[in-house]
């Protein structure tokens, strides 16, 4: 399989591009995030969120490729009790986190860090959740990324997953098809500052194996009990899976 790089023309390895990447957008992601979707992103990630068993009291929550701690203040909101670790490649990302977490006061209940989901430096068994929402089609190692969540996660863990998929239904695929190639990259061109990222988005989007497909990764991982559920016609889809 093709990789697909967000800088084709540089030699250095994805990591180091999305890196990058991130880095030079971080300042206007979340505002482009909120107009690229119109906000439905807020949807997908309740519903994300939604599938966290409340049964377990505190909990112990990583959220891989946490960006800017979307997904990590969602939970700490829903869940007061949970300790949530939030890790993240891009420094930049990072930082636009950290200041959103202190503004809501939520410090106590999240921290983030740098780390690569690739090799995660946390002992076996630690976590009751593992999520991430948009960051494993980045990943230069799917296999490495999904192993190491799988080993992070305690017996009868759960991994939530959040990805963009490909619609399949006329004739919303083509209309979405031509938003996403053509529309997105424009306006994502002219807020971010950076030619590519939304380029990227898009065939990063195309290559990624989903729906059946990423069942498919989850289950060859050790993960059971594994489901998606396809969101917004097919945009998005959730992925579940059990230790
Ligand atoms: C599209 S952003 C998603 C951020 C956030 N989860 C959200 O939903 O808005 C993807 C993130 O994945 C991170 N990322 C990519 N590869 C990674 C890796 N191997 N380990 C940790 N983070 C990674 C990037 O730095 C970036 O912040």
């Amino acid at each position: 399989m093709q990789e697909i790089k967000p800088y084709s023309h540089l030699t250095d390895s994805k990591k180091k591009q999305v890196k990058n990447m991130f880095d030079t957008i971080a300042p206007a992601y979340d505002i482009l995030n909120s107009v690229l979707s119109l906000g439905i992103d807020q949807r997908w990630r309740k519903k994300a969120i939604s599938k966290i068993d409340k049964s377990t009291d505190p909990i112990q929550i990583l959220d891989v490729a946490t960006g800017t701690g979307d997904m990590a203040i969602l939970a700490a909101k829903t869940f007061p009790n949970a300790m949530i670790t939030g890790i993240d490649l891009s420094e930049g990302m990072l930082k636009v986190g950290v200041e959103r977490i202190e503004k809501l006061k939520l410090q106590n209940q999240i921290q983030l860090q740098y780390g690569d989901c690739e090799e995660l430096d946390f002992s076996n068994e630690k976590f009751d959740v593992a999520m991430a929402s948009f960051g494993i089609r980045n990943f230069e190692n799917l296999d490495a990324g999904l192993s190491n969540m799988y080993r992070v996660l305690k017996p009868g863990g759960k991994i939530i997953i959040l990805e963009f998929s490909k619609p399949k239904s006329f004739p919303f695929k083509q209309i979405f098809h031509f938003y996403f190639k053509y529309i997105l990259p424009l306006i994502g061109r002219l807020g971010s500052k950076d030619q590519k990222a939304y380029k990227y988005l898009y065939e990063s989007v195309q290559q990624f194996p989903d729906y059946e497909r990423f069942i498919a990764k989850l289950t060859q991982t050790g993960f059971t009990n594994c489901k998606f559920q396809s969101l917004s016609l097919g945009i998005c889809c959730l992925y579940e899976g059990q230790k």
